[in-house]
């Protein structure tokens, strides 16, 4: 049976893969995308994710507009630092054609709460952007947490941080949705932080093979990832030359081939505070908080088994 999935995301680039691989891969039924404020603002968000599903034939997933700011703030807290991730034709449209498609009329937290409501068979709630959407939907509904049987986010870091020394973009972007969000007792949560994101590095030589594929989606997905490694060799280079992360797309992966995590049961919260760490994941990787595990949190990935994942299943003609 396929696992039916919601892609929370605020494409960007690798926002797009993750989106790609949730819409094409044959295990997977993904029934719905709702969007947030984040890497880009929302309204270029929904159009990117409208345009990546149209140019891959799968124009049929609706897609539905979600919260324009963070939760408690009241703007956000610029800088925008994967602007330039998002593509060479506008600065906020991922280079694939315009497309006639259009979100739906009820907005993501309406979506997300009335979907699980009607839900008869279990539909894992994938975030790889500010957790905004799902906090309001766990404000607007005391039930949500409940009716969720699985959320997989990517976000956080443990030893790195990408916005801040101490602080990964998509938690430091709605700290305080984040902390509601992992305060809140959903039943199975899986972290995907950058220790993981950052051990499957895709290169260009995965670009060329995605490219002659010859299909939309890998010729997309090079376009994009070798978008993504020239911003990283320019502004923040990986430990392997020429080489990027591809965080959300690793999110989705895993739901299909969980090896490519290494995970341990840990308890994570986030910092809303701190002057230097806001946006944290604390992560108590020895116990020292006695708080009792509320994640299976992601440490390791494996990168040649994420590569191998892109390319088998951006290959198909669909
Ligand atoms: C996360 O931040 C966003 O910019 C990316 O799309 C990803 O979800 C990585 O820190
Ligand atoms: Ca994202």
């Amino acid at each position: 049976m396929r696992r039916k999935l919601i892609l929370d995301v605020d494409t960007g680039t690798d926002d797009a893969v993750a989106v790609m691989l949730a819409a094409l891969h044959p295990g997977l039924d993904l029934i719905g995308c709702t969007t947030v404020n984040g890497n880009i603002p929302v309204g270029f968000c929904t159009e990117n994710t409208l345009r990546v599903l149209d140019h891959i034939g799968r124009g049929t997933i609706p897609v539905h507009e979600g919260l324009a700011r963070p939760l408690a703030r009241p703007d956000f807290p610029v800088p925008r630092h994967e602007r330039d991730h998002a593509g060479r034709y506008h600065p906020d449209l991922l280079p694939v054609p315009p497309t006639a498609l259009r979100k739906q009329a009820t907005g993501a937290v309406e979506f997300l709460i009335e979907t699980y409501r009607a839900a008869t068979e279990p539909v894992t709630l994938v975030a790889v952007a500010p957790l905004s959407n799902i906090a309001a939907a766990l404000a607007l509904d005391p039930t949500f947490v409940e009716r969720v049987p699985e959320l997989v986010i990517m976000g956080g870091g443990h030893e790195i941080g990408n916005v801040t020394p101490a602080a990964e973009f998509n938690i430091w972007a709605d700290p305080e949705a984040a902390a509601m969000v992992f305060a809140a007792g959903f039943r199975r949560v899986t972290l995907v932080p950058l220790d993981a994101t950052h051990r499957a590095l895709i290169s260009r030589e995965h670009c060329t093979l995605l490219a002659a594929l010859g299909t939309p989606a890998g010729r997309a997905a090079a376009d994009f990832i070798g978008h993504r490694i020239a911003v990283h060799d320019a502004h923040q280079p990986q430990g392997v030359p020429h080489t990027t992360p591809v965080h959300d797309a690793l999110a989705v992966g895993a739901l299909v081939e969980p090896a490519l995590l290494t995970t341990h049961r840990l308890h994570v919260a986030v910092e809303t505070q701190g002057a230097l760490t806001i946006g944290r994941t604390v992560i108590d990787t020895h116990f020292r908080g006695g708080q009792p595990p509320n994640c299976e949190v992601a440490l390791h990935a494996d990168a040649a088994g994420f590569a191998d994942l892109l390319l088998r299943s951006f290959a198909a003609k669909a």
